[in-house]
């Protein structure tokens, strides 16, 4: 982990958040690789899970949406975790993350723990200029209400027909009790995800289509399958509404914890929304007449955790004749940059002739340009950024108009005329994991 944070912030995928001023606990940037690895991945889900089906549609509802939906969905009252303080020490835990008995995990003062205390980890802000309890707000906890209380205006609009999912990308906020291992779980993060509505007599089948979607995702993203655990949510531990939940779990260098949610969860959220709001959710089965209102399987997955599960699967180090060499084995789809172009020398001929083959790669595969260092550290940065193609112009190259491309991970080279690099290229990344 502690290879992966420095990695991370030396070249430019995660930063510390605020740092000249200290920084901000548990707060993150990503940086000008981070945002381009976190939006190929977000542009990867939505091609996969919105665009390439028929069955789904996108949404993009507020942050801050009418209190009433977070009444209605229950996170007002009981969107709690238990919250214990040491008496000593005055170190604030969740109850149920506990090992030790009442033992305090910071200073480990023994019985020093305060009785657990039910904790609201929503977000709370004042809407307009008076700060009273009228003006409260909440930011989101999670993306998917929104599609729930959008429901009826997307099945009015589009007139799709069960089975159907609706998706959404967006920002979710919890108040944390317990942030921590870097951006596993932060107040602050993004969340994809997917309420699939569906005949309430076929959700056993549509749960196990869902969870064999995850499963192909996580091989796409080049996650390592053998960190990788299915846990049945035992009864007791689910929410009431729901017949089966699948935690989909990872090897963090920290224990193994929840990286996806798979939930099937009936018609709770549309039943409540339609209680509270007097507005009807029904569906209207044209075959049948039946109206009734759908049931829903939830898919969700967290973005930084993403990141996360495949910088650690992609890190890799390897011993090149003696000297350590440091890969990120990422998917091409998801590599910051697919290629980058390294001119030979500065001479003025070589980075003219450079610049435009970059300019012209760049328009469809990301393209970075380097100029600096010597090229055999600048193959190492490369490799250290998860690049999967370099493409190194030479002397001869101003005479024979042929550049080497060289492959990240075997480090072979081959020479190829310029007129043809763009579409070897694009068969080479066919294989890398694929095109974005
Ligand atoms: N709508 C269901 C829901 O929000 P969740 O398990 O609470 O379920 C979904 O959250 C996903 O969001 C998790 O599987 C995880 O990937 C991510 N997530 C949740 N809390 C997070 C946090 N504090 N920091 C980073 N990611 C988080």
């Amino acid at each position: 982990m502690e290879k992966i944070i420095n990695l991370a912030k030396n070249r430019g995928f995660i930063f510390p958040d605020s740092e000249i001023y200290g920084g901000w606990a548990n707060s993150w940037d990503f940086g000008p690789l981070g945002v381009e690895l976190k939006n190929n991945i977000k542009q990867a889900w939505w091609k996969r899970f919105v665009q390439g089906r028929l069955d789904m549609v996108g949404l993009e509802t507020a942050i801050i949406m009418n209190p009433k939906v977070w009444e209605a969905s229950g996170h007002v009252d009981e969107f709690t975790d238990p919250l214990v303080e040491c008496k000593k020490c005055h170190r604030r835990s969740r109850a149920d993350e506990l090992e030790k008995g009442n033992m305090c995990p910071d200073c480990g003062e023994k019985d020093s723990l305060t009785v657990p205390a039910n904790f609201n980890l929503l977000f709370k802000t004042f809407v307009g200029p008076k700060e009273n309890d009228a003006a409260v707000a909440y930011l989101r906890p999670e993306t998917a209400q929104g599609m729930f209380v959008d429901w009826p205006a997307v099945l009015a609009s589009t007139r799709k027909r069960l089975p159907f999912g609706i998706a959404q990308i967006g920002k979710a906020f919890r108040n944390e009790i317990t942030p921590g291992n870097y951006v596993f779980r932060t107040r602050e993060f993004e969340q994809m995800e997917i309420e699939y509505f569906i005949e309430p007599t076929n959700w056993e089948t549509e749960f196990d289509k869902w969870l064999n979607e995850m499963r192909n995702w996580l091989t796409y993203c080049g996650i390592d399958s053998k960190l990788v655990h299915e846990v049945e949510v035992a009864e007791e531990d689910r929410a009431f509404y729901s017949k089966r939940t699948v935690d989909i779990e990872l090897d963090w260098p920290f224990g193994q914890k929840e990286l996806y949610g798979l939930a099937y969860r009936g018609d709770w959220d549309l039943s409540m929304h339609a209680k509270q709001s007097g507005r009807e959710m029904n569906y209207a089965d044209t075959k049948t007449g039946q109206k009734f209102i759908p049931h829903v399987i939830e898919p969700t997955f967290g973005v930084e955790r993403t990141v996360l599960a495949m910088l650690l699967s992609a890190y890799r180090e390897e011993d090149v004749r003696g000297e350590k060499r440091v890969v990120l084995g990422l998917p091409a789809w998801a590599a910051p940059y697919q290629v980058a172009v390294l001119p030979l020398s500065s001479k003025p001929e070589l980075i003219e002739k450079s610049r435009r083959l970059a300019e012209s790669l760049t328009q469809n595969n990301h393209c970075d340009f380097d100029t600096t260092q010597s090229i055999g550290k600048r193959y190492r940065r490369q490799d250290e950024i998860g690049t999967p193609f370099c493409v190194t112009v030479d002397f001869d190259s101003l005479e024979d108009h042929a550049v080497t491309i060289r492959d990240r991970d075997t480090m072979q080279q081959e020479r190829v005329v310029m007129t043809r690099v763009e579409g070897v290229l694009r068969e080479r990344l066919k294989n890398k994991g694929g095109l974005k």
